[in-house]
């Protein structure tokens, strides 16, 4: 069971990375190989809609996102986590999502399934949220394309163990928060125990 954690805040240590770090020990305490995506120190260019990836179901771009591709190939579960930036991710996460089009295109265009090895485990995704406010529309855009993300990575949405953490602005707030550490602690630790 290998659970992978990415990154989109550019804080290093800030509120979401806690929560992140608090979400792969839980799976870790399952019994998960974990492993940490820091994407804002990657060199991630945004998709250049080359379309490439239409015939040849992977992108021709060439910069890190070749590593975080084997990572994603190789993960039972992703999560993401990412910070609210007016009022959806961060341009880190969404420039690694939308490079994930090839995904798309392997499976919409040419009809081959995400590529993973006969006999892997289903693969979910969960997402950690944080916001500076307390709307209650705070993380709907960002679940709508994330709902679209892990499909296109072959990945089911377990909305049920996503972490939304409003009302979290400076940096290292949430170590206040026990309810939202407890909660990430708990959501990786279940997001490594689905079969
Ligand atoms: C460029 C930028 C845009 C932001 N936009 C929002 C927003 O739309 N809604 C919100 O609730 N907080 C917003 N925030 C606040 C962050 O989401 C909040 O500080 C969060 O805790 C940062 O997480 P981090 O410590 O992991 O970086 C914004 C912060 C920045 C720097």
């Amino acid at each position: 069971m290998k659970v992978i954690g990415i990154l989109g805040s550019p804080r290093r240590d800030g509120n979401t990375e806690i929560l992140l770090d608090r979400a792969l020990a839980g799976a870790a305490s399952a019994g998960a190989e974990t492993e940490k995506i820091v994407l804002s120190e990657s060199d991630i260019s945004g998709c250049i809609e080359c379309n490439d990836c239409y015939e040849t179901g992977t992108c021709s771009i060439g910069d890190d996102m070749d590593h975080i591709y084997e990572e994603l190939e190789r993960a039972d579960r992703i999560i993401i986590a990412s910070p609210m930036f007016f009022m959806g991710l961060t341009s880190q996460a969404k420039a690694a999502i939308d490079r994930c089009q090839c995904y798309w295109a392997l499976q919409y265009v040419l009809k081959e399934g995400f590529p993973r090895p006969e006999g892997s485990l289903p693969r979910y995704g969960m997402f950690i949220g944080t916001g500076g406010t307390k709307g209650l529309k705070l993380f709907d855009g960002t679940i709508l394309t994330l709902k679209y993300f892990f499909d296109a990575i072959g990945a089911t949405p377990r909305e049920e163990l996503y972490v939304l953490v409003r009302g979290v602005d400076d940096k290292g707030e949430v170590k206040s928060r026990d309810d939202a550490l407890h909660s990430a602690f708990d959501s990786g630790k279940k997001l490594a125990e689905l079969n």
